[in-house]
């Protein structure tokens, strides 16, 4: 089942590396060789920035938080995360499927992988949710990392190749495609400000591999189609929504730039390859000058501010711009005492009626993320998820938060897939 003008589903996301377990990637390795170090780290990061540093010192502060280990063990709980999910009434499922698992050295497929998956999509479907495939979310093998991952132009075509593996195989059960996950937060991660592998800061390799993500984009959005004339293809894109300090006029113009580098310049390359647009929005940003000010909103675990109303404004930039349909496939709140996420998922679904109501193409909300995971560069003590996870037994805690999430869904039945 594709999507329909005029459908509106809510579900979960996830991504393969911060739940599963047991992957060998270049994530993984670099978790390694870089957790005492992110352990170190952590006060001069976080204490100034977290509203309560003691709820987080004691896990930000041990290396063993920044490995991703066996993560949630979502590899092998699946079917009882399954479970819980059709439990709490959601209709879709965002997973990646992870390269390194598929194809961990070049051109040598792994079949246990593809069976994997193909349970996973199997045992959805069985339960009534729909599975929504993400082809890459941030990790590659470490044979595409050691040809020098996406500033090299061959990982276009290894991952067009690995793609129409996925997609030979699954086009009968899956319609909805997302080639990339938010290629700009991993090329400015990966290459302008270092932070995350391979820890590169250079604008001209940057470039390249805007580039390469903007083609990897376009040719998997061509190849799907040529496959199935239904799919429905789109890229979820982290949705960077700046405010102007006291609206003064050199700050309007620091908006202006930051939101065409951020957003529309990737976003103008890949609308022609484009069903759908996937918005990812957690936060919002008011700047002054080149400095960031901090909103007066409530703040999340890891000091985000909660800031609905960015979501509404950021998809009505979009809309007028792009015209494309969207759907809301990530957002939500680190919260591990679940205080303020049942009022946070509220008020972004209340946002995106609001936009609904004004024309604004809008299909879907995820919610980030079902289970607790890896914050990627910070660890496990970042709690997004619905469900808490004991990481000593992995017993799953279906947080009170997620109630609410229910009643959300129940409420908009008439606007769900059937
Ligand atoms: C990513 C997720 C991440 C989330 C929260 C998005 O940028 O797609 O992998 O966990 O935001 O930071």
């Amino acid at each position: 089942m594709g999507m329909n003008k005029n459908d509106f589903v809510f579900g979960v996301s996830t991504a393969a590396h911060q739940v599963e377990g047991g992957n060998v990637n270049d994530w993984s390795e670099w978790e390694i060789k870089n957790a005492e170090r992110l352990a170190k780290e952590a006060p001069e990061k976080f204490e100034k920035l977290v509203p309560d540093w003691d709820l987080i010192k004691d896990q930000a502060t041990n290396a063993s938080n920044y490995i991703s280990g066996n993560a949630v063990d979502h590899f092998n709980k699946y079917p009882e995360d399954i479970h819980i999910m059709k439990e709490m009434g959601v209709k879709v499922f965002r997973f990646s499927i992870e390269w390194s698992r598929i194809e961990p050295k070049e051109n040598e497929w792994s079949e246990e992988a593809f069976r994997h998956y193909e349970d996973v999509i199997h045992k959805l479907k069985e339960n009534g949710i729909e599975p929504w495939v993400t082809l890459w979310h941030r990790t590659n093998p470490l044979w595409i990392r050691d040809i020098g991952d996406w500033s090299n132009g061959k990982t276009v075509d290894y991952f067009l190749r690995y793609v129409e593996k996925i997609v030979s195989r699954f086009r009968g059960s899956v319609k909805v495609w997302m080639p990339l996950n938010e290629p700009i937060m991993s090329m400015g991660g990966g290459y302008l400000t270092g932070e995350y592998p391979p820890n590169r800061k250079n604008i001209f390799l940057a470039y390249r591999v805007l580039n390469n993500f903007v083609s990897a984009h376009n040719r998997t959005y061509e190849l799907i189609h040529t496959y199935q004339k239904d799919a429905f293809v789109g890229m979820p894109h982290a949705g960077f929504y700046l405010e102007a300090y006291e609206n003064k006029l050199v700050n309007r113009l620091t908006v202006k730039l930051g939101h065409y580098f951020a957003n529309w310049l990737i976003l103008d390359k890949i609308k022609k390859h484009s069903d759908f647009i996937g918005v990812q929005y957690y936060t919002r940003g008011i700047v002054n000058w080149f400095r960031q000010v901090q909103g007066s909103g409530v703040k999340t675990d890891m000091g985000w501010e909660v800031y609905p109303p960015g979501l509404y404004n950021f998809m009505k930039l979009a809309w007028e711009r792009y015209h494309l349909p969207m759907v809301v496939t990530e957002n939500g709140v680190t919260d591990s005492r679940d205080l303020i996420r049942a009022k946070a998922i509220s008020a972004h679904v209340e946002q995106i009626m609001k936009a609904r109501s004004e024309g604004v193409d809008v299909r879907g909300y995820l919610y980030w993320s079902l289970l607790d995971n890896l914050e990627w560069d910070k660890g496990f003590w970042p709690k997004f998820g619905l469900v808490s996870v004991d990481r000593n037994t992995m017993a799953r805690t279906v947080r009170e938060s997620a109630y609410t999430f229910k009643k959300i869904i129940e409420e908009n039945k008439n606007k769900q897939l059937t």
